[in-house]
């Protein structure tokens, strides 16, 4: 039997309703009021304000299918596994059930006859195996045993195995993964287990117990509240579900497969790892898109603009020169858009970014090819002049092409070999592990503060946030809505629609009414409503499809005037008092029709 997405997405989703979980819709891939990622790595993620005692406004047991984006595998992109783009089902107890309940419902859907139905003897588990941290989970070993697993398929492992962090710092704590056999014979051999026979166990489900928070000191603190969080990969266990060893055959990815044979024409069988790359990114980009993300040189557009370029290279590598990825797009769109509706709704605006961005750099290759012949060029008149045979690209070059533009190593390679060059590919090596090196710092560095610390700076920098865009939308008009939002303990930095540059007066207008705010001694209040019920009240909000059927809405007033009605999630401060004072500091484009405003609060 072929199990589909649709159908397991489903499935799960029906299961957890069924154990009186609220389903929530997916949050979009780009953190909302988060500095500390580019992106949504983890279900969890959107989650972090409520797994670090927030009240979520649909209650104490959640289960989603998050939209996710890892692109720090992205080299191995190609192989069986690796997505830069995948969906992470997800349940959650926010200070609700713990261990037992989390196990037994994981135990309950994988092998439950009307659920997945797997056999329970080809499962084994792992549980944390104890350090300076945390104690040796014997209680979720006992748990698995009480539910049914045997000793020996239950393994301890240490925290590089069994702890679960989304970074440095934030909601964290051991977790118990369970495995399904993917091993030549049918059923596992007696005594085998995860630690003794790794490679033919597939890990398809992690159930974190999250009930510490790890401080920037590094400590660790107990959380006031014993959380669940747990994620299971869609398109893996569809995978693993139909017996099949890559999730590049299931029907996740085959009608995206069979538009690239057709637009590019060209055949699947030989070309297997091009195709892959160009179905992956293409659907990374699709719903980088109908996010709100548009390409551009900087933090998530950079990443979107470098994704399409790939795909766009791997298509000339291919032998196709032309434009095709609005039509991979599109067939994206259509097997999506069930679960994620706005897609649908976005399509024309969608495939037409691709199809600007494409045309864009189609024209930019043709471009590059003459640099890289004039490149050629060079080394022949060189020789010609001083008789001295350059024949290789340096390092640092060949890396700058692929960091600039794009272009895969293999390719360069490609190109020089063809005008009998070589490329020094040990020196883009090293060029590549120093650029690594670098980002990965600066991923740690943005770590650092933002809303995951839920700080008292950070939290009245949010609240000044949602006066920002209240007196905007006065200053400027109606069209001014919320595109994006990043605030460190520093400083706020709020994206949001306009085409043009806000002049300096109307920043002050907008500066003199916020402070007005801060000064009249403006509380805070929260309200849950029904979210239609707050679309009728005209509640200002952007994603609404983000958002749970009960939102919370924040009101900020004085006892006389009314100053911001906004969907949100929280965490804001109660009263104004201490805020200090708003100063804009800077306006500039972010993208195309959005501007980009970073603020601070001066505490004088
Ligand atoms: N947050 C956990 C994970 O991503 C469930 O594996």
């Amino acid at each position: 039997m072929q199990y589909t997405s649709t159908e397991i997405r489903q499935k799960y989703l029906d299961f957890f309703a069924s154990k009186n979980h609220a389903i929530i819709p997916s949050a979009p891939v780009v953190p909302e009021n988060d500095p500390t990622v580019l992106f949504n790595t983890a279900g969890m993620q959107p989650l972090v304000p409520y797994l670090l005692g927030e009240k979520h406004p649909s209650g104490t047991r959640l289960a989603d299918s998050q939209k996710c984006i890892r692109t720090w595998d992205i080299e191995e992109v190609g192989d069986n596994s690796h997505l830069t783009f995948f969906e992470m089902l997800g349940n959650w107890s926010l200070w609700d059930y713990f261990k037992h309940e989390s196990l037994a419902y994981s135990y309950e859907f994988l092998t439950g006859k009307d659920n997945l139905n797997l056999d329970p003897k080809k499962i084994a588990v792992t549980v944390f195996e104890g350090d300076e941290d945390a104690p040796r989970d014997e209680e979720s070993a006992k748990i698995w045993e009480e539910i049914w697993m045997p000793k020996e398929r239950i393994s301890y492992l240490p925290a590089s195995e069994n702890w679960w962090a989304a970074g440095p710092t934030g909601p964290c704590g051991p977790d118990s993964e369970i495995f399904y056999w993917v091993g030549e014979s049918e059923f596992p051999p007696a005594g085998s287990n995860v630690e003794n026979d790794e490679d033919n166990w597939m890990e398809i489900w992690n159930n974190v117990f999250m009930e510490y928070n790890r401080l920037e000191d590094g400590s660790l603190e107990k959380l006031p509240n014993q959380n669940v969080d747990t994620g299971m990969g869609l398109e893996r266990i569809v995978a693993t579900l139909n017996g099949e060893k890559t999730v590049y055959n299931t029907d996740i990815f085959d009608y995206i497969i069979t538009k690239i044979e057709e637009v590019l024409g060209v055949n699947y069988e030989g070309n297997e790892t091009c195709i892959r790359i160009i179905a992956d990114h293409a659907r990374t980009a699709t719903v980088m898109i109908s996010d709100g993300v548009a390409p551009s040189n900087v933090d998530q557009g950079y990443v979107l603009r470098k994704l399409m370029r790939i795909a766009i290279r791997q298509a000339h590598k291919l032998g196709f020169k032309g434009l095709f990825l609005s039509e991979v797009a599109n067939v994206i769109i259509e097997k999506l858009w069930a679960a994620y509706p706005h897609m649908i709704e976005q399509k024309i605006e969608i495939l037409s970014e691709i199809t600007r961005e494409e045309t864009q750099f189609v024209e930019t290759l043709e471009k590059w090819l003459k640099e890289f012949d004039k490149l050629v060029k060079w080394f022949e008149i060189a020789f010609e002049r001083t008789g001295k045979k350059v024949d290789t690209i340096a390092g640092n070059k060949a890396f700058k092409l692929y960091d600039t533009f794009g272009f895969p190593l293999e390719m360069t390679v490609e190109l020089a070999e063809e005008r009998g060059l070589q490329v020094d590919v040990e020196g883009f090596k090293q060029a590549e592990k120093k650029h690594q090196e670098l980002s990965r710092k600066w991923a740690e560095q943005k770590f650092k503060g933002g809303l995951a610390d839920a700080s008292q700076a950070t939290t009245e920098l949010h609240t000044a946030t949602h006066l920002l865009l209240a007196w905007l939308r006065q200053v400027l008009g109606d069209h001014v809505f919320q595109k994006g939002s990043n605030i460190t303990a520093e400083r706020l930095r709020f994206d949001f629609s306009h085409d043009e540059k806000v002049s300096r007066e109307d920043l002050d207008k907008v500066e003199e009414f916020v402070n007005h705010a801060i000064q009249a001694g403006m509380s805070v209040s929260m309200e849950e409503v029904p979210k239609q019920t707050a679309i009728d009240r005209g509640v200002v909000g952007s994603f609404w499809e983000k958002y749970p059927d009960i939102v919370k809405v924040y009101t900020m007033k004085s006892d006389s005037e009314v100053f911001s009605v906004e969907l949100c999630g929280g965490p804001h401060v109660e009263k104004s008092e201490g805020m200090g004072r708003f100063k804009i500091k800077k306006e500039e484009a972010s993208s195309r029709g959005v501007r980009r405003i970073k603020a601070v609060l001066i505490k004088d």
